[in-house]
This record gives C-alpha cells, sequence and structure tokens, in this order.
C-alpha cells in the first residue's frame, strides 16, 4: 500500500491553504482536552487489578522531566535545572512506583515496547539508569531485545563517552535524537547550539552498538530560517541518514510555553516561507529515498514502520508511530499518560504532588478518561485512517457490528465533501486518502471526533501545517 509519491502529488497548496486550520494530532482518542478529574488514582488502582486478569502485551512509557538548558521553542513537559542532585528524589519515587505497579498488575503480561521520553532522560548518570532498568526488569517481564521495541530519547549534548554503550548493555535497541537545525543562528535564537560532529558521533555511536530504527527530529518554522538555510540542515541530515526522520511544524504558543516568549517573532518566517520550508523538505526527503509515513514522520523503505504500514500493521499512541500492536500502556513518571482497561490515565504534572502521592502510596493519577463503546469505535476509526490512509468501512461493520453509512451518516456527508475536493475518494466499501490528503489527514480524522464536533469553546490545538 505504502508507494512512493512525488511531492507536486503530496504538497497540494489549494488544498493546504483551504483546510489549514487547528486540530489534534490524534495520539489518543479521545484527546488530552477530554481528560478529567473524575479519574483518579483510585480508578486507576481497579483498572490495573483487572488488567492483571487479562492476556495480552504491555508497553511502558517513562518520563524524565529534566534538562540542564531550555531550548527556547520547546512545548514538552520539562523541568530546567542545572541542579544534577535534583534527579535523585525522582529516581526515588521512579522506583516506589515501578513498585506499586507492578505489585498490582503482576509480571504475567509480557512488556514488548518500552519508552524513556523526556525532557532529558541522559539527565540521569549511569547508576540511576542502571538501576531504574534493573528494577523495571525485575519486576516485569520483558520481550527479548530481538522481539521488544525498547526506546529512549536522546539530546546528544547530553550524552557522554560511553553514555550509548551504556544504555544498548541494559537493553534499549531503539533511539530518537533531537536536532531540529544545525545553522548557528538558528541554534542561537533557539538557545541550542549542538554541532554537527556531536550528533554524528552519537548516530555512528548507535549504530556500532546495534540500534535500530534511528530517529532525528528536526524542525521547521524556526526563527531565521529559511528555504535556503533548511536545504543546508536536510543535506548534512540526508547524509547522516538516519533511518526515519520526524519533521515537526514549530507550535508557537507563547502563551502556553513561556521559553517561547524569548523568541523575538520578527525573526520567525512567514507563513509563505513556512510552506516553501515544508515543500523543500518533502522534495529533499522523498528524492532521498524516504517514505512519507504520515503526521510529520518519514522513514526508510525498509524500516520497520513502513514495513509495517505496507502490511496494515501499524499503530500510533502517545510517542507517535509503533509497530507493536495496541498493547496497553503503563505511564511512569510526572506527567505521563498510560491506557489501561479501556481508560486513560494521566499522572500529576508537579514534583511535589507526584512525590506527595508516590510517598503516601497512591497511584499520581490526576485525571484520565473512561471510554464508551462509541469512543472505542471512533478511536478505532481514526488510528486506521491515521496509519493506513484508508478506511475498510465492511471491516469496521464486523468489528463493531454497526452499518457504517447509517451509524456515521453526518460523517459520510462530510466525506463526500472532502471526495469532492480531491483529498479521498470514497464508495460504500470504504475509503482512500489521496495523495493530496496525506498531508492533510488529521483534517479527515477530525470528521470523526464527536467531541470536536460538539465543542463550543476554542481549544489550543496547533495548527494543521
Ligand atoms: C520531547 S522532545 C525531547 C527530545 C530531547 N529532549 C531533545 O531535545 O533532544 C521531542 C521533540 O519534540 C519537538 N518539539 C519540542 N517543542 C516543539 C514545539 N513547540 N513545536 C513542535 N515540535 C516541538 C522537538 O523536535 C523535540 O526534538
Ligand atoms: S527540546 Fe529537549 S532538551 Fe530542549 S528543552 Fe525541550 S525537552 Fe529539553
Amino acid at each position: 500500500m505504502t508507494q512512493q509519491l512525488h511531492t507536486d502529488e503530496l504538497f497540494n497548496l489549494d488544498l493546504i491553504h483551504k483546510y489549514d486550520k487547528a486540530g489534534p494530532r490524534y495520539t489518543s482518542y479521545p484527546t488530552a482536552p477530554m481528560f478529567h478529574t473524575g479519574i483518579n488514582g483510585t480508578s486507576y488502582a481497579a483498572s490495573l487489578a483487572r488488567a492483571s486478569q487479562v492476556e495480552g502485551p504491555l508497553s511502558i512509557y517513562l518520563h524524565v522531566p529534566f534538562c540542564d538548558t531550555v531550548c527556547y521553542y520547546c512545548g514538552c513537559n520539562k523541568v530546567v535545572t542545572k541542579q544534577r542532585e535534583r534527579a535523585v528524589p525522582y529516581v526515588e519515587a521512579l522506583l516506589k512506583e515501578i513498585d506499586m505497579l507492578a505489585d498490582t498488575v503482576g509480571r504475567k503480561r509480557l512488556v514488548t515496547q518500552l519508552h524513556w521520553g523526556g525532557g532529558t532522560p541522559t539527565f540521569l548518570n549511569e547508576s540511576q539508569i542502571r538501576s531504574i532498568m534493573g528494577r523495571l526488569r525485575e519486576r516485569f517481564e520483558f520481550a527479548s531485545d530481538a522481539e521488544g521495541e525498547f526506546g529512549i530519547e536522546i539530546d546528544p549534548r547530553e550524552c557522554e563517552d560511553d553514555t550509548v554503550r551504556i544504555l544498548r548493555e541494559v537493553g534499549f535497541n531503539r533511539m530518537s535524537m533531537g536536532v531540529q537545525d544545525f545553522e548557528p543562528d538558528v541554534q542561537k535564537a533557539v538557545n541550542r547550539i549542538q554541532s554537527e560532529e556531536e550528533t554524528l558521533n552519537v548516530l555512528q555511536q548507535a549504530r556500532a552498538h546495534g540500534f535500530q530504527s534511528i530517529n532525528i527530529d528536526l524542525m521547521y518554522g524556526l526563527p531565521h530560517q529559511s528555504v535556503e538555510s533548511f536545504d543546508r540542515t536536510l543535506s548534512t541530515i540526508i547524509d547522516f541518514s538516519p533511518d526515519r526522520i520526524a519533521l515537526f511544524n514549530y507550535a508557537h504558543l507563547p502563551r502556553m510555553f513561556m521559553p517561547q516568549r524569548r523568541i523575538n517573532e520578527a525573526d520567525l518566517p512567514s507563513p509563505g516561507e513556512k510552506l516553501n520550508i515544508l515543500k523543500l523538505s518533502i522534495d529533499r526527503l522523498l528524492s532521498a529515498g524516504y517514505v512519507f509515513i504520515g503526521m510529520d514522520h518519514f522513514a526508510k523503505p525498509d524500516d520497520e514502520l513502513t514495513v509495517a504500514q505496507r502490511e496494515g500493521k501499524l499503530y500510533r499512541n502517545f510517542q507517535g508511530y509503533s509497530t507493536q500492536a495496541d498493547a496497553e500502556l503503563l505511564g511512569l513518571g510526572i506527567t505521563s499518560i498510560g491506557y489501561v482497561d479501556g481508560a486513560f490515565f494521566q499522572n500529576l504534572k508537579t514534583l511535589e504532588e507526584y512525590y506527595a502521592s508516590i510517598e503516601a502510596g497512591e497511584f499520581p493519577v490526576f485525571r484520565g478518561y473512561q471510554l464508551s463503546d462509541e469512543d472505542h469505535l471512533r478511536r478505532h476509526v481514526i488510528m486506521r485512517l491515521m496509519c493506513d490512509f484508508a478506511l475498510d468501512f465492511k471491516a469496521v461493520e464486523k468489528k463493531f457490528g454497526i452499518d457504517f453509512a447509517a451509524h456515521f451518516a453526518v460523517e459520510t456527508a462530510e466525506l463526500h465533501d472532502l471526495a469532492a475536493d480531491g483529498l479521498l475518494s470514497l464508495d460504500t466499501n470504504g475509503l482512500q486518502v489521496l495523495p493530496g490528503g496525506r498531508l492533510l489527514i488529521r483534517n479527515i480524522a477530525m470528521v470523526f471526533d464527536e467531541y470536536l464536533r460538539n465543542r463550543k469553546e476554542e481549544v489550543k490545538f496547533s495548527k494543521v501545517i
């Protein structure tokens, strides 16, 4: 199903202009703004107890919030500090949280996916990394290295000589690296000075130690970027030849993210220039042989993401796209989100609250969402659209026991509008996203978002493009 496209097919300026509105990225459905405090640590304990009684793989997300310096563009959940000792109580709390979860869920279910995100996971030192990983392996049953996807986010500036070796030794086999842009004036304006050499060094070490599917994050829309300047960054990255590239659209929301106020808005590229940078990036990446997977992600044709997409076995979760079947997810650390027993659970957002809750022996969950049958149906539809660029109505009818056209009458009418605009083609059996609709996949997914439809107030989502 995945086929190589030409830039002019993918990048349709008229459609982009028409559909350029804010929308969710659908790393979950319902999306996080729907979470509410009616779900808490007590509900989580009950759901975990039920989760211990069922079969199926488990996924674990562990959040390390600390960063040594702040990148002004950053919209991630982070705590900026130079005080390394602040990690000590955090690691203690994580170890306790691992125990609390394992006491409830038990070792019966195989962990096939693990992801450490941040912040900067390598803010932790070797002994802290070893003690967390040791505890996880002691308390949970992990899939073998060949079967499991065990990933970590790396900031190459926060990586010592033997860090990559240690990470591989403790069991990580996937890596994602932040770069954004290599131009000196861009790096200065966003307070992230990172050389090509240190980035390449980490990449080469990762390859030498057997990491697979290595990803690099880039960002367009940053201050001082131009088509010409970003072309140089793209050339360097293409030479580095990572397995995957994530190309994020800079979401400038200074009212939500304080550090972004230090970015001079006059230095940001104009909307027209941003689109030109996006078009150039697509052109360069497709020409270099990368496949557009969907929602900011590109991968080599033989990467496991591309293969999974071809086979209709791609999934989407809080970390983006994944080859792991729709596993239940345990979140560890502040702000992390889990998905267990048909419900989302999010951990407390501040260190103080998190420590207090763990100290009291209570799960540090402050909000979440219990999915209804209708939510499950819509979650499935949105997941398949985002992953397959297609939807088999008959398969949905069979799986959920509905009549698609009757159940989704309003949605089907809207799909016909999108078809008239050339985003997709559809008949009574299903829909196929056309090349020009691929960059706008979340607009198509939004048709099935019941809450977006009924939402009165404006919610802060980033722009589609
Ligand atoms: C969770 S961050 C962690 C990566 C790691 N700390 C590092 O900096 O290398 C993952 C990625 O989110 C992206 N990101 C952060 N802030 C963003 C923003 N405001 N808009 C779009 N993407 C953003 C960046 O590309 C970043 O590499
Ligand atoms: S981009 Fe990474 S290193 Fe920079 S502030 Fe955000 S989380 Fe920290």
